[in-house]
C-alpha cells in the first residue's frame, strides 16, 4: 500500500483535505463506518492518536515493511481518513486521502488472527462512503502483485489494474513493482 502522497512505504508529503470535509467525517461518519457489518462482529471508527500504539503493533505483525509511526500521525494531522476497526480491541485499520475528485487508500490491515472474517472487506465499503462523502468519483490504490491475498480483496471488491510503477516498492532482493488499481466510487 501507500498511495500517491506517499513514498513507498515512506514519507508523508502534502494534498491534505479539506479541514471541514474531514470534521464532516469525524465521529459517528457513516453508517457503515459505524456499524456492523463483518462476520466477525466489531464497530468502525475514526483513529486518534491514543490508538496508534495498537495500530503499530497489527502493523508489524501483518507487514514486512510498516508504516511509522510519523507516518500515521501525519496522515491523522493533516486529517486523512483514518478509521480502526474494533472488536473488544482493535483488529485493523484504513487510511484513505480524498483530494481533487479522487480517493486513494494509503494502508489497509487486518491483524493476522482476524483475517479471513470480511473485516477488509467492510473497511473497503467504508472506504468508499468516505470518499462519497468526499465527492470523489475514483478511488485508487496501489498493491504489490506478490500480495495475493489483497490482490484478490481488490477484484473481488471491483478493483480493475489501470498502470503499474516499475520498482516502487523495497523487497527483500531488490525492488517490487506496484500494480495501481482503481474502480468507480458510484458502482
Ligand atoms: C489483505 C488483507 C487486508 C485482507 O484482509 P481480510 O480481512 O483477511 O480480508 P477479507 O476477509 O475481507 O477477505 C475478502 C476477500 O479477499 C480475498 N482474500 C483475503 N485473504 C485472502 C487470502 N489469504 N488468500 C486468498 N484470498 C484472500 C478473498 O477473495 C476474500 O473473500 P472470501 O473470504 O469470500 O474468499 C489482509 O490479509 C492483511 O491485512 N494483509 C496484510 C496487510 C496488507 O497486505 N494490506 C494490503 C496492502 S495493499
Amino acid at each position: 500500500m501507500a498511495g500517491p502522497e506517499t513514498d513507498s512505504r515512506g514519507t508523508l508529503s502534502a494534498a491534505a483535505e479539506s479541514p471541514d470535509l474531514a470534521a464532516a467525517a469525524g465521529p459517528g461518519t457513516s453508517s457503515a463506518a459505524g456499524g456492523i457489518a463483518t462476520a466477525a462482529g466489531g464497530v468502525t471508527r475514526p483513529m486518534t492518536e491514543a490508538d496508534l500504539e495498537a495500530v503499530l503493533s497489527i502493523e508489524r505483525h501483518a507487514y514486512r515493511y510498516p508504516w511509522s509511526e510519523m507516518i500515521f500521525r501525519d496522515c491523522l494531522r493533516v486529517g486523512y481518513g483514518c478509521f480502526v476497526h474494533e472488536v473488544d480491541q482493535i483488529v485493523g485499520h484504513l487510511v484513505v486521502s480524498c483530494a481533487a475528485g479522487e480517493a486513494h487508500i494509503l494502508n489497509i490491515c487486518i491483524a493476522p488472527p482476524w483475517q479471513r472474517q470480511g473485516i477488509a472487506h467492510h473497511l473497503l465499503n467504508v472506504a468508499v462512503e468516505r470518499a462519497q462523502l468526499l465527492a470523489a468519483q475514483m478511488l485508487f490504490l496501489e498493491v504489490r502483485p506478490s500480495n495475493v491475498p489483497a490482490c484478490r480483496l481488490y477484484q473481488q471488491f471491483g478493483f480493475n489494474e489501470v498502470g503499474r510503477r516499475p520498482g516502487y516498492y523495497p523487497a527483500p532482493h531488490g525492488r517490487e513493482d506496484a500494480l495501481i488499481m482503481a474502480r468507480e466510487v458510484a458502482f
